[in-house]
């Protein structure tokens, strides 16, 4: 065992930061001996001293006090668990710039803030690592970053909101409605203190920024990524999506273009017997395609106490290796030494081609079918498969379509001239497929 523990102050006791104490904890003589290097939980912050009480924190660990913490010369590693832009950015630079590791789970400020704070991690030479930002548990910055580094990844699609993908899941399986199954998922410690980041899709978006810059080496603007989220998703749309073979998942994609890289985040039909379509619950998973490794899908618990806190002490345990070999920030950031920053251009949505599910409010009367199909060919746009259900008593008739490949911007106006149609009479509904 080396003379020098390796100390870490720990900012935040919430659930990420709760699990991360817990787990050094427990496993601290297991962990140190792994590491040839004694690993100490020397300082823990939070505003809450009765986190410190409820976890059992030793005597003098605990303090009210960041700063203090970060500017400890003895704290060799800063783990950032506070969550949100300010002040957990302005702390993570300041660890940096006194010279120490830092390892976060806060995909928000990594998304908004990046580039920043690798840069600043590279002039100081300290390692910063981010793991359980992107699918909590899955060990997925790691594999994109070193496993998988020979290779050009061409595409990825993600499952990457464990909120997201329990209220879909749980909305297939028992038809319960998306309020009810929100409160559950925040019961059960996956959602984000505004639920609103999940469901709308901006969690996603971050977590697609983050992968976007370990695959490209720089990183896109939130606001330059189409995020739709799944609020607007019904039962009825998912049972229809079920009868034509499908589930609905909320969905990250990258498509690498070469000269440009198309991303965005919205609710997609994904085809049952996709590898995608058997991740359910508070699972995420991505599914990379490598020019050299083919497919390759990553799969675990992206969201609660336990794996998040596996991936934080996965990365304490990679900073504190380096340190204990005095080599602090050997890896760079995104892996790369290329340090250019600048983003492919971005896709633009319009060119998007995908198929598309759309669900149409009509008029129970002789050839509304037909008009609705007149004004997708108008834009090139051919029918793959179409149900439409019996008659009602009263009220609009669903038909719902299955287009084959169409262009997005297409598909847009071909909407514009349906839903103006008088026998259309509520706004279609339209969900891409994957
Ligand atoms: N709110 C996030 C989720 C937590 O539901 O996936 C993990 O990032």
């Amino acid at each position: 065992m080396g003379d020098k523990p390796v100390k870490i102050g720990l900012l935040g006791l919430g659930t990420v930061g709760g699990g991360v104490a817990r787990l050094l904890m427990e496993k601290r003589r297991q962990l140190s001996a792994y590491l040839g290097v004694e690993l100490e939980l020397a300082r823990a912050v939070d505003l809450e001293p009765s986190r410190a009480e409820e976890l059992g924190l030793e005597s003098g660990v605990f303090s009210g006090d960041a700063w203090q913490v970060i500017e400890d010369r003895d704290i060799d590693i800063v783990v950032e668990t506070v969550g949100g832009l300010e002040p957990a950015r302005a702390m993570v630079l300041a660890a940096i710039n006194q010279g120490k590791g830092v390892v976060t789970a806060n995909k928000a400020l990594l998304a908004s803030h990046g580039l920043e704070i690798f840069q600043a991690a590279r002039q100081k030479k300290v390692g910063v690592a981010f793991e359980a930002s992107v699918g909590g548990g899955i060990p997925l910055v790691r594999s994109l970053r070193d496993s998988l580094a020979a290779n050009r990844i061409t595409s990825c699609l993600g499952i990457l909101n464990g909120t997201c993908n329990f209220i879909l899941s749980r909305m297939t399986a028992q038809g319960e409605p998306f309020a009810q199954v929100l409160a559950e998922a925040q019961a059960k410690g996956y959602a984000e203190a505004d639920p609103s980041f999940d469901v709308e899709g901006t969690d996603t978006a971050h977590k697609l920024a983050i992968i976007t810059s370990l695959i490209t080496g720089a990183q896109p603007r939130l606001a330059d990524i189409p995020t739709e989220g799944i609020t607007k998703i019904t039962p009825m749309d998912i049972n229809f999506a079920g009868e034509f073979g499908f589930k609905i998942k909320l969905l990250a994609v990258l498509n690498n273009q070469g000269d440009k890289v198309e991303v965005r985040v919205h609710p997609a039909l994904v085809p049952h017997d996709h590898l995608l379509a058997s991740v359910e619950g508070p699972f995420n998973a991505l599914h990379v395609n490598g020019d050299w490794v083919g497919q390759v899908l990553l799969y675990g618990q992206g969201a609660g106490r336990r794996p998040t806190a596996s991936a934080v002490v996965g990365d304490i345990l990679e900073l504190a290796r380096d340190l204990a070999a005095g080599v602090p920030g050997r890896v760079p950031p995104l892996g790369t030494q290329a340090n250019g920053g600048r983003l492919q251009e971005l896709a633009p949505l319009d060119n998007a081609v995908c198929q598309y599910y759309c669900r149409f409010a009509a008029l129970d009367q002789p050839g509304v079918l037909a008009a609705v199909a007149r004004e997708l060919g108008a834009f090139g746009i051919s029918i793959e498969k179409v149900t439409q259900k019996g008659r009602q008593e009263a009220g609009p008739v669903p038909i719902v379509m299955l287009t084959h490949e169409a262009r997005e911007a297409d598909m847009r106006r071909a909407l514009r001239q349906i839903d103006a149609l008088p026998e259309i009479v509520e706004p279609t509904v339209v969900i891409r497929m994957a």
